[in-house]
């Protein structure tokens, strides 16, 4: 862990969400020279997290309770973690999944992205793969010159991964079925968190996605549904 300076936090879009965690900005840029201090892993993460977060959702919080609940739990069990093991560091290493439901503009992504940027403050460690299951799986293409299992390696194995969007394509492919399966086996057993947004409802998760991967996200994931209308349509939707 390298040692991050002193950090602006405009340039992060961090005032509102420091505030709602009642996070002090003295704590974040204490200047105690130790990487592994919470606060320097919090500037770390942050600096990280801006790399993979959408400009769109630069300044998300995630203030859904359930999704709150959800990153208590994660880091409760970081932190009973590192005092069983002794270690310099608490890290996100297991816990549970959360699976967000519910239509088109209702906030999933939102919330997902708001529950990285908050995890990020926590002085947690954590490293985090972002894709949508589109891009994920035109990056898994077998094609010339690309080593599609190290790629899948890199999705499979991080610390938590965010699959934006799963089972939006209205046909499965044998391809995109063995990748589904494959990776939510692998995130099931190892039992690494694991945040999916999906516009399906529940019903169709199973006829989406496979008996065999439905069984095992019921299993590891915290559901949580959204309804409303579509928020990007406004009022009048
Ligand atoms: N809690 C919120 N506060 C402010 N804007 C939000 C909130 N939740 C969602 N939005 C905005 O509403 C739109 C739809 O949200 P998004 O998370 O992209 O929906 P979904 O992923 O469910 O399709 C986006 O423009 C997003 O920035
Ligand atoms: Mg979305």
């Amino acid at each position: 862990m390298q040692w991050i300076p002193p950090i602006n936090p405009k340039r992060y879009h961090l005032d509102e969400l420091l505030t709602a965690r009642g996070i002090n900005l003295d704590w974040l840029n204490s200047n105690d020279l130790d990487p592994h201090s919470p606060a320097n892993i919090a500037r770390y993460s942050i600096t990280k997290a801006a790399e993979v977060i959408p400009f769109h959702y630069r300044s998300a919080i995630a203030d859904n309770p359930e999704v709150q609940a959800w990153l208590t739990e994660l880091i409760a069990q970081a932190c009973d973690d590192q005092a069983g093991r002794g270690a310099p560091t608490a890290a996100i290493t297991h816990g549970r999944s959360l699976l967000l439901l519910g239509p088109t503009g209702t906030g999933k992504t939102h919330q997902a992205y708001g529950a990285i940027r908050e995890l990020a403050i926590t002085g947690v460690a954590a490293t985090w793969v972002v894709t949508t299951a589109a891009d994920m799986y035109a990056a898994l293409r077998p094609r010339h010159g690309v080593d599609s299992e190290t790629e899948f390696r890199r999705y499979r194995n991080a610390s938590i991964l965010l699959i934006d969007d799963l089972g939006a394509e209205r046909k499965p492919t044998e391809f995109t079925e063995e990748v589904n399966f494959r990776l939510i086996n692998w995130r099931y057993e190892h039992q690494l968190p694991t945040l999916i947004t999906s516009n399906l409802v529940p019903k169709q998760i199973s006829e989406r996605l496979g008996d065999r991967v439905t069984s095992r996200l019921i299993e590891m994931c915290q559901r949580v549904v959204f309804k409303g209308a579509d928020r990007r349509r406004g009022e009048a939707a």
